[in-house]
């Protein structure tokens, strides 16, 4: 990470804690279509992106571009409605800007969302999954570049990418609740094409569930932060070449907005319960001034 990096990171956080009415505990990335979710908080206080240096308004439809900030159950939440991507053009770097301000802020549990094509034949469109691990196909890693020691090691283990104990209060909650769920390895592609029916062949034999083009750079980021990482991928589609029909994102768009009322509900659920157990390394090494 070179020191432009660093300062920008700085300067976001700057900029929040002085506009901000509590430091967030629990962040959640709301992925395409999935920005519903938002309007549960209470005590909401928001900020468009367009107003925070260094981030960028979404270029893609049903992401909204604004981080609220509100409460579940006493859990202070920052939501981001939308991210940008690395297939918009943005540089890694720029991608995890968000993840690294927020653990910065003291984000001990980072919540990501997403739409994804589902990969696994036992899946179907509008099914919840937990994300238990992923493939990092997108040829590029938030970490490269020169070692920044204070943000984490050079060589981050990545052996529990999705928390281990995250991941049983998703599944306490949903049974819980009754909410089907399923649980499968994400595929984290560039894009912006979606895949041929060869490449979701391809990743089917690799190991994937479901493919998407997001959340595996705010993954590796918020881990080599020290930051606890989960995740639910909506099956948005199936992927190309399963079923006879071409894929938009119109589909997508309209598939997560039939789930987030569900999802929603189980998202309320498990938020209380991602209490902070465990000292982390961070914020003890963080080398930004608060
Ligand atoms: N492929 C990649 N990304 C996606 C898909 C898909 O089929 N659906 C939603 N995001």
């Amino acid at each position: 990470m070179n020191s432009k990096v660093l300062e920008e990171i700085q300067e976001v956080v700057d900029f929040l804690d002085k506009k901000i009415p509590f430091r967030p505990e629990v962040a959640i990335i709301l992925g395409s279509g999935l920005g519903g979710f938002a309007s549960s908080l209470k005590e909401q206080f928001s900020i468009p992106y367009q107003e925070i240096p260094h981030f960028h308004s979404p270029s893609v439809e049903g992401h909204e571009g604004k981080i609220l900030f509100g409460k579940v159950d006493g859990i202070k939440v920052a939501a981001l409605q939308g991210r940008w991507h690395y297939y918009e053009g943005h540089s890694m770097d720029s991608v995890v800007l968000p993840t690294r301000a927020l653990a910065s802020l003291g984000v001990h549990t980072l919540f990501l969302t997403n739409a994804a094509g589902g990969i696994n034949l036992k899946f179907q469109a509008g099914d919840l999954v937990i994300i238990e691990d992923h493939l990092n196909l997108m040829g590029d890693n938030p970490l490269t570049g020169k070692d920044s020691p204070l943000f984490g090691p050079r060589f981050p283990d990545m052996s529990e990418p999705y928390s281990h104990e995250c991941i049983q209060i998703l599944e306490t909650a949903a049974q819980k609740l009754k909410i089907p769920y399923k649980k499968g390895v994400y595929g984290g592609l560039r894009g912006p094409t979606y895949e041929t029916p060869a490449e979701v062949k391809m990743l089917r034999t690799l190991g994937c569930d479901m493919v998407g083009m997001s959340t595996v750079p705010e993954s590796i980021a918020a881990k080599h932060l020290g930051m606890r990482v989960m995740g639910i991928s909506c099956i948005t589609n199936m992927a190309a070449g399963i079923e006879k029909k071409t894929l938009d994102h119109k589909e997508v768009q309209e598939t997560a907005n039939s789930i987030i009322q569900v999802l929603t509900t189980w998202m309320l659920e498990v938020i209380p319960k991602l209490t902070k157990e465990s000292p982390l390394s961070f914020p003890s090494t963080n080398p930004l001034k608060r």
